[in-house]
């Protein structure tokens, strides 16, 4: 209840009302006082009138007077004379004197909050102005008794309509936050919820309906937001069933071509010289498409099973891996391998780095064509991470490349690629919370770095 915001609200507003009432009861219990006690100032200048129309007024007469008047004692100074008027006897010493002819505001509150809270009997004297000019100043001794206690009786009034205002401002105040801001917000909140079961069905996108200004706008972003979302998720499910497509195409051309190429090679025994001359040719052209296919399946299977993680020798799959792009050579001495290992083992999925740097070397072996040169592998580690570096001295990627570095089938510029390696190597290392980048590109080689942190997570 008190989490939520009506409930926040209702709280904070019998707060805000009760201190605006303390505000107000504070300068108004002072006000009560000097009321209370020129009030008592005039009765008792009316009693002392009795005096002056009879010099001589008899004891009980003077009693009664001034118990009509609530005072003990009242003194008249007239013309800076001073006369006892009326006079009792006192059960006690006067304990505090107050002047009201001109009180300041602080000090009023004072005495007042000073009064309010006391309960003895003590007798208390204020002075003040005759009214009606009749004389030049009044002193009357009192009870406090008296005083106190309407003091109180008058706080406690002005609490108890304090508390029902507050009560029932904060009451109604809830309402109101109920209706114009709780419940477009809940409805924001169900509407979020209903969308997130379906985002595709478009009748889940919200409404706007909210009458205040700031809701209403949440309300239009959140549509506009929900829309992008649903077509984008539209799109989304177009692509990955164009995917699909892509990938039957790819895995029985494939299959096709897999006749095909067989059926070429016999070409080249043909005893036909024109035959002869453009077998090999057509051999190449259906290896291009064979690798093409099979690239493009790779790629298609767009989530990679997660790495499994295991140790194991790099160096293993580094010979393989520079093994295998020899035996593609067709002089074996054009190129020349060196892998340098400072690491025995690394943590990784070996399947898929095997499949990382079989494209980063066979990239860099392309890269020379039929001109020699170098490639360069080291395995190296460091506190958090090991890292493999493969360099060549070939003549660097071109612009193209660079451009659409790690782009699946944009960045290649070779007539025999897909341009899918370099995405797919990226995609790998990225999997296992590792970074591929370009270290160095010039004219005068190629270095691609792969990091492999060391730690879980
Ligand atoms: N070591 C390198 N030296 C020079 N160019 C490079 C090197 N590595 C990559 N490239 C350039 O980057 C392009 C993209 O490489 P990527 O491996 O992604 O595709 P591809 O080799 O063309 O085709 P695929 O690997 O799919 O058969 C290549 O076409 C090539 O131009
Ligand atoms: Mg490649």
């Amino acid at each position: 209840m008190f989490n939520t915001l009506s409930g926040r609200f209702l709280i904070l507003t019998i707060v805000f009302v009760m201190l605006a009432e303390v505000l107000i009861f504070v300068p108004s219990i002072a006000r009560f006082r000097m009321d209370y006690l020129n009030t008592r100032i005039e009765r008792a200048q009316i009693a002392s009138l009795a005096l002056l129309a009879d010099n001589m007024l008899a004891p009980e007469l003077e009693a009664e007077l001034l118990q009509n008047a609530g005072v003990y004692n009242v003194v008249l100074v007239r013309n800076e004379t001073r006369q006892l008027a009326l006079s009792s006897t006192l059960p006690s010493p006067v304990a505090d004197t107050y002047d009201l002819r001109d009180p300041g505001i602080g000090t009023l509150i004072i005495d007042a909050l000073y009064e309010v809270t006391r309960t003895d009997d003590r007798i208390i004297r204020a002075v003040g102005l005759p009214k009606l000019d009749g004389g030049d100043l009044i002193e009357i001794t009192l009870d406090a008794g008296p005083l106190q206690h309407a003091m109180r009786d008058y706080g406690l009034r002005i609490l108890w309509l304090s508390a029902i205002i507050s009560i029932f401002t904060a009451v109604l105040l809830n309402l109101v936050v109920r209706w114009v801001i709780v419940r477009p917000i809940a409805y924001l909140g169900r509407s979020m919820r209903e969308y997130e079961k379906a985002p595709q069905d478009a009748r889940r996108i919200i409404q706007p309906r909210a009458s205040v200004i700031e809701l209403h706008e949440a309300e239009i972003a959140l549509a506009s937001l929900q829309s992008e979302l649903s077509a984008a998720l539209r799109q989304r499910q177009r692509l990955a069933q164009l995917g699909e497509a892509v990938a039957k195409v790819s895995h029985d051309l494939r299959n096709i071509l897999s006749t095909v190429q067989l059926l070429s090679d016999r070409l080249e025994e043909s005893d036909d010289p024109a035959v002869k001359r453009l077998a090999p040719k057509l051999v190449r052209s259906v290896s291009r498409a064979v690798a093409l296919s099979e690239n493009t399946l790779a790629f298609g299977r767009a989530d990679e099973p997660t790495p499994q993680l295991q140790r194991f020798c790099v160096s293993d799959i580094i010979d393989d891996v520079v093994t295998q792009e020899i035996l593609a050579l067709e002089n074996t001495n054009q190129i020349q391998f060196q892998v340098t290992c400072n690491v025995d083992e690394v943590r990784a999925d070996p399947e898929q780095l095997y499949r990382v740097l079989q494209n980063l070397v066979r990239n860099a072996r392309q890269a020379f064509g039929p001109s020699h040169g170098q490639i360069d592998i080291v395995l190296g580690e460091d506190e958090a991470s090991w890292t493999i570096t493969v360099r060549d001295n070939g003549p660097g990627l071109p612009p193209k490349a660079i451009e659409h570095l790690f782009h699946p089938f944009s960045g290649g510029t070779k007539r025999e690629g897909s341009g899918l390696g370099l995405a797919i190597a990226h995609e790998l290392v990225v999997g296992h919370g590792g970074t591929l980048w370009l270290k160095d590109n010039s004219e005068n080689g190629a270095c691609f770095q792969i990091t492999l942190p060391k730690g879980e997570i």
